[in-house]
């Protein structure tokens, strides 16, 4: 289950927030005591792994305590993180001692004047920060691409370099089509394998399936990490989902691409029993796919319009 404690992000990434984020109240945003319920009764119902994201998780004060009490939970075997990287050199020493189980960071170039520019007021060397103390730490790291056309093409490589330099996976993402992002600008993962195989031309695809995704791994002798393909439009995965999101506020989605799902506030006011019927209920909703590729949704459905930071990247 993918766990989002905020939609605050100390980043404006231009193709998730240029505008910046609507500033919701903190009443409206679930306490972690309430996100600890409702990952009880999940894990009651079989979930075992958490993803935390946002917004950007380490801009809310308390999430590595949060973590360390969602690793103890009952059923709940692993506790991952995803994060723009920023903070994260304050927050390293700490994810180490609660046993975090993996992190993974965002990062869609390595030029610092074109970092500032996609993400509105980032610093790249912070980011480049984090990501060497995490490869360091021994905390299962990854990097996050997102290819877009005319921004980083020509960097792509250089940046799948970086699992050669760090001996971490680093995966590249097909632009979806939620927020301000338009799946035109995207890239198409067969695309860019293509590219890679022009400076590796010993990669090769890794049939063991890892980590909790749709990625699929890319092996070449001369790198240490791997290269990961997450095929959101041309490889629709949709058939192999097992993943349900939960909003800060405190919907849970069962499929990022729809509007659609269950609050489940109301429900923290009842029973336990009460939470986990709810939530069965909401899984059960799970669609067969996602909606990227139609132009119009039909009935109740409808396509997710709000940016991916509210609904938990
Ligand atoms: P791990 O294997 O645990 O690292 O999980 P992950 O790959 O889901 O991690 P991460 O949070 O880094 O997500 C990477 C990208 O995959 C993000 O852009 C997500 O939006 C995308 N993604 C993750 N889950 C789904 C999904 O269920 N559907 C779609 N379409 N995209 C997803
Ligand atoms: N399509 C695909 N991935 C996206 N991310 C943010 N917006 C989009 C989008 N429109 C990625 C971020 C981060 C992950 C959680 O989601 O780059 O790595
Ligand atoms: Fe923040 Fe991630 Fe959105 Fe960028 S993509 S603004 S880092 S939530």
């Amino acid at each position: 289950m993918r766990v989002s404690i905020t939609d605050r992000c100390d980043l404006r990434c231009r193709y998730c927030m240029p505008d910046g984020c609507e500033k919701v109240p903190m009443s409206h945003i679930l306490t972690y005591e309430e996100i600890i319920r409702i990952c009880r009764a999940a894990a009651r119902l079989g979930i075992s792994r958490i993803k935390i994201t946002g917004g950007e998780p380490f801009v809310r004060l308390g999430c590595t305590d949060l973590m360390k009490k969602l690793k103890a939970l009952d059923g709940i075997e692993e506790v991952t993180v995803t994060t723009n990287g920023q903070q994260l050199e304050n927050y390293i020493d700490e994810l180490k001692d609660i046993g975090i189980d993996g992190i993974n960071i965002s990062l869609d170039t390595l030029d610092p004047g074109k970092f500032e520019y996609i993400t509105g007021r980032g610093q790249l060397e912070k980011t480049l920060r984090g990501i060497e103390l995490a490869a360091a730490s021994g905390i299962k790291t990854k990097i996050n691409v997102l290819p877009q056309k005319g921004f980083n093409e020509d960097e792509l490589a250089d940046l799948a370099g970086l699992a050669g330099k760090y001996g971490i996976d680093v995966r590249f993402i097909e632009l979806m089509p939620v927020g301000a992002a338009s799946a035109e600008n995207g890239i198409s993962n067969p695309y860019i394998l293509k590219m890679l195989r022009e400076r590796w031309p010993d990669l090769e695809s890794d049939p063991e399936t890892r980590g909790n995704g749709p990625a699929v791994y890319y092996k070449s002798k001369s790198l240490k990490g791997d290269i990961g393909f997450i095929s959101a439009m041309h490889g629709k995965f949709c058939e192999y989902c097992n993943r349900v999101r939960l909003t800060s506020q405190g919907q849970l989605k069962p499929c990022l691409s729809y509007d659609s799902g269950t609050d489940l506030v109301p429900y923290l006011k009842g029973s336990d029993d009460e939470l986990m019927e709810a939530l069965r209920g909401a899984i059960m909703k799970k669609p067969e796919a996602h909606c990227f590729d139609k132009t119009e949704t039909d009935g109740d459905d409808h396509a997710e319009h709000r940016l991916m930071s509210q609904i938990g990247g």
